[in-house]
């Protein structure tokens, strides 16, 4: 499809988990489907874009009609977004990991081998504040997700500002809401010159309504 508001524009999206490793066969992940980023990419094609797919190890397959790139850890996403850039906008959906394991071991660590293993840990690169942060060729739309359990909109507004993207989308990840790895997302769209609050609908139409606002603000 080339058709549609968003035709000609490059558009980078990250999604889903980051695998960081412990071993050659063990590795530290989090809860993240890849649903809503997946459902952003696509929503992006759809209304033309060309969109570069940045995706850590999901559990749902990347949509059609998007340049697909897949990645395990943190640090390859990193590397992939550079190599994607410029971009007129960029999204970043995925749950990267905050931490990665320091000195992984090359080979399989062995139970019997001197009692339990003791793991030190590293600060993983923060992508989006990386990108939110260029002095040049930054994308002129940064939009950055905020999955929180407490004070959600007070802790989004800060993230926005400590990060530096133009919007926060922020979801409440409590216990209870159903919403990691579920089908329906419950956001607040945090921008500079206020906040929408959506109600909750499926992961699909917040995607939708998303890249409606991401062709508006590209004009
Ligand atoms: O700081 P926190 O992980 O809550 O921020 C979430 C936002 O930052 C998401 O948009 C996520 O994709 C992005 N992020 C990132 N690289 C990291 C950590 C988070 O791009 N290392």
């Amino acid at each position: 499809l080339t058709d549609g508001p968003l035709r000609g524009r490059r558009v980078l999206v990250t999604s889903g988990p980051t695998h960081e490793p412990i071993d050659p066969v063990r590795y530290i992940a989090n809860r993240s489907s890849g649903a809503q980023g997946t459902a952003i990419a696509r929503a992006l094609a759809d209304l033309g874009a060309h969109v570069i797919f940045v995706t850590g190890p999901a559990d749902v397959p990347p949509p059609e009609g998007v340049e697909v790139i897949r990645v395990e850890t943190a640090q390859q996403m990193l590397d992939a977004v550079q190599d994607a850039l410029p971009v007129d906008a960029a999204i970043f959906a995925a749950a990267v990991a905050d931490w990665r394991v320091k000195d992984a071991a090359s080979s399989k660590m062995k139970k019997d081998k001197g009692g339990l293993p003791r793991l030190e840990f590293a600060e993983n690169p923060d992508i989006l504040a990386h990108v939110a942060q260029m002095t040049e060729g930054r994308p002129t739309l940064v939009v950055g997700f905020a999955a929180e359990t407490d004070d959600v909109f007070a802790n989004a507004t800060a993230k926005r500002a400590r990060k530096g993207c133009d919007w926060i989308v922020a979801n409440d990840v409590s216990d209870g809401t159903g919403i990691m790895g579920g089908a329906e997302n419950d956001v607040t769209l945090i921008a500079g010159d206020g906040a929408e609050d959506w109600p909750r609908m499926g992961k699909t139409q917040v995607a939708a309504r998303l890249a409606e606002r991401i062709a508006q603000a590209l004009g």
